[in-house]
């Protein structure tokens, strides 16, 4: 195994208590492992230098709510709704359409594209989903295919397919669905919003997918107010995600549980939905995630640079706040951000996901916003960007 010592850090962001974020500073990893962070004029010894020349340094980004196994796209669609038209979650069932029409090898090649785009911009861990599927053999198909990405969510409920009653449709997904994906998945999901599935049908798939052992994720509180985060807290999801619509009820039982609160700027900007009350979360204590939501229909970006750039100029997140959000709140999300291999933090034991802006500290995420500043990255200690 090879090591390599990144020297001349301007400023290093460690996500670590104890650590903090360093000045002067300097990291080394040895294979797919983070060793030692601390001043530079401590560092040890590695086989390999690569000098920072003064430059930020931080974990690889964690974009935990992404949809990657699709296929086609839905320029049209996005080009209406800028002229004007509303989003509607029924155009799920365009992309539906053309992922069934997919052979394995076209959607895992279009799944390895924009992970590999991600990588290229800093993103070193991401979750994906299923869900453009919807019938037993499709979610399958889908599942297996999203096995590239770090983590894979089980989103059978995502839209009853057209045509189809809503309850029978949930009793598949909690039944013959998840009986066969189970096993190749480590998260199930449910969108629970008006139009898509209501807290009954919601809560029935959940608690099916937690006897099974899978962990909860939620898509809540999207569209218009509802009971996703309720719901999420109540069954201990790992993740609510979008909480664009929140009341004051919402935003106290997300700060009184274990549950992310997932924001998804990008998406409520591409649905022109306002902006979530991030101030709110944060002050009330609720843990924040900042992710992609990269699919075709209503978040078509890999960039977390962008969601962390919106979450400061727009929703009044500080640079360490959103920063934080997009690399340690996107691993607490995933229940990743401890123990051996942790992501989203730089501290000896971590996995060695790292990336290095070309720039002297991470304020220029928002003072440059839509200026690529990756200059660096590393996924588990190889060089991918
Ligand atoms: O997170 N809300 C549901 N699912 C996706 C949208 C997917 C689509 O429009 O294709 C989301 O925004």
């Amino acid at each position: 195994m090879t090591s390599t010592v990144i020297t001349g850090i301007g400023e290093l962001t460690t996500n670590d208590d104890e650590l903090g974020t360093l000045t002067d500073a300097a990291l080394v990893i040895d294979g797919d492992r983070v060793v030692w962070a601390g001043p530079a004029a401590d560092a040890p010894e590695a086989d390999e230098r690569f000098d920072a020349a003064g430059r930020a340094v931080l974990p690889g980004w964690v974009d935990s709510h992404t949809h990657l196994v699709f296929a086609g796209d839905r320029t049209a669609e996005f080009a209406a709704r800028m002229a004007g038209q509303s989003y509607q979650a029924g155009g799920i069932a365009v992309t539906v359409e053309a992922t069934r029409a997919a052979t394995d090898e076209e959607l895992a090649a279009n799944l390895r594209k924009h992970i590999a785009e991600a990588a290229a911009q800093g993103t070193t861990c991401m979750e994906t989903k299923t869900g453009y599927g919807l019938t037993v053999a499709e979610e399958l198909r889908a599942a297996k295919i999203a096995a590239e990405a770090d983590e894979v969510t089980f989103l059978g409920a995502h839209l009853v397919p057209p045509g189809e009653d809503a309850d029978t449709y949930a009793d598949l997904v909690r039944g013959e669905m998840l009986d066969a994906v189970a096993p190749h998945v480590g998260w199930c999901d449910v969108f629970c919003e008006q139009g898509a599935f209501d807290a009954d049908q919601s809560r029935r798939i959940l608690v099916a997918a937690k006897e099974r052992g899978l962990g909860l994720r939620v898509h809540g509180n999207q569209l218009g107010p509802g009971p996703g985060v309720q719901l999420a807290v109540e069954l201990g999801a790992a993740s609510v995600d979008h909480c664009t619509y929140l009341a004051e009820s919402d935003v106290d039982a997300l700060a009184g549980s274990d549950t992310v609160a997932t924001l998804l700027p990008a998406c409520d900007l591409s649905t022109r939905q306002p902006l979530p009350d991030a101030r709110a979360l944060i002050e009330a204590g609720a843990a924040v995630a900042l992710a992609s939501n990269c699919n075709p229909g209503s978040s078509y970006t890999s960039s977390m640079a962008f969601c962390v750039a919106t979450a400061v100029l727009q929703m009044r997140m500080t640079i360490e706040e959103a920063v934080r959000a997009a690399t340690w709140g996107g691993a607490r999300a995933l229940r990743r951000e401890t123990g051996d291999g942790a992501v989203g933090v730089l501290r000896p034991g971590a996995r060695a996901d790292v990336h290095v802006l070309d720039a002297p500290s991470t304020t220029w995420l928002a003072y440059r916003p839509g200026v690529p500043l990756t200059h660096a990255v590393w996924r588990k200690g190889a060089r991918v960007g």
